[in-house]
């Protein structure tokens, strides 16, 4: 009689599904509560004949911890679903099931080429190790010129292996111009995004990595006047409508003349800051006219082509977009700055 009353109860735990907090109660109140089936069947136990009442005893006992060990892994995975909606103790843990998002820095790289782009500019690339040549030489920095100082370049070495040449981390993607210009006919018409290192000490307004977007237009019959419509529409795009942008002359060995383009500082739409150091405006690319010596160092007729050519800070423009105020951030990987761009 207990044995097959055992028996059935056993296929009704076994049978049991707990799919929810009230099942849970259910289950709890029917085997494992002190009013229910099993605790009733204990109290029978001394009914059973003394014989028997050992074995009857340890199937009893079986069962009463199969009720248990069920009862309490449902607890717990209900427990866990609650722990995931309150808030986690350690705010810096991240979220297992979180999606990711791009890097403020890809996102903005995208736009900048999208924006080009549909200018009719192709997107180039070209190496971070570079020789002596193509960071400065072919972009007409004369032998010896305090520029290639103040670029703060890190040297690898001098003239390794076959190269007789000194090896360098690239200052500016300007080298790609040149590699580009080796290659190509006119008309060319591109832009060029990468990584360039220059020997600075990191804070919040430098560092020794960043990332620049070069474009370069070569053609007959190519004006200032072209230049600025280009650049003019570019900060429209990128920054809005109402974006006013202004050019000052400037150098660069490799353009002639030269210009850097401000644009009105967006944190205080132009009324001065600390931003833009109280000025309105802040600045967002350099720019020219490409030299002929620069056309002719890579064999293009400077009497028959002529071209403009800008190099922008990606950095500079995400800090403007999304008001970031130290350039530290982007290379922190702080997950709780990296979530506010998903
Ligand atoms: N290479 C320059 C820099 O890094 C920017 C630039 C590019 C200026 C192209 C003019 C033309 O500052």
């Amino acid at each position: 009689m207990m044995q097959e009353e055992i028996k059935k109860i056993q296929d009704e735990i076994n049978a049991f599904i707990i799919s929810n907090e009230s099942d849970l109660d259910n289950f709890r109140i029917d085997f494992v509560g002190r009013k229910g089936r099993l605790a009733t069947l204990f109290d029978q136990l001394k009914n059973v004949p003394a014989e028997a009442r050992r074995e009857v005893g340890q199937t009893l006992n079986g069962l009463k911890n199969l009720a248990e060990s069920k009862f309490a892994t449902a607890q717990e995975s209900f427990s866990n679903t609650q722990a995931d909606v309150k808030a986690p103790d350690d705010l810096t843990i991240s979220d297992p099931i979180s999606q990711g998002s791009l890097h403020p820095l890809t996102m903005v790289r995208a736009r900048i080429l999208e924006i080009f782009n549909r200018m009719g500019f192709s997107v180039s690339d070209g190496p971070e190790i570079e020789t002596d040549f193509y960071n400065f030489t072919a972009l007409n920095f004369p032998a010896n010129h305090p520029a290639r100082e103040m670029q703060d370049t890190f040297f690898i070495e001098k003239g390794a292996g076959d190269i007789q040449d000194d090896v360098l981390l690239r200052t500016h993607t300007s080298n790609v111009q040149i590699r580009l210009m080796q290659h190509q006919k006119p008309p060319i018409r591109s832009v060029m995004p990468g990584r360039v290192f220059r020997n600075e000490a990191i804070s919040a307004r430098a560092h020794c990595l960043f990332h620049q977007v070069e474009g370069l237009y070569v053609d007959e019959n190519v004006s200032f006047k072209d230049l600025k419509d280009t650049l003019y529409h570019f900060a429209k795009e990128m920054f809005g409508k109402d974006t006013q942008v202004r050019f000052r002359p400037s150098y660069f060995p490799f353009t002639e003349p030269s210009a850097e383009m401000d644009i009105t500082c967006l944190l205080c739409k132009g009324e001065g800051c600390n931003v833009c150091k109280q000025a309105g405006w802040v600045e967002i690319a350099g720019a020219g006219m490409v030299d002929p010596n620069v056309l002719e160092n890579v064999g293009i007729d400077s009497t028959k082509y002529n071209g403009f050519a800008f190099g922008m800070g990606i950095e500079r423009i995400t800090m403007l977009k999304y008001q970031i105020k130290d350039l530290r951030l982007f290379t922190e990987n702080d997950v709780r700055f990296l979530k506010q761009f998903s």
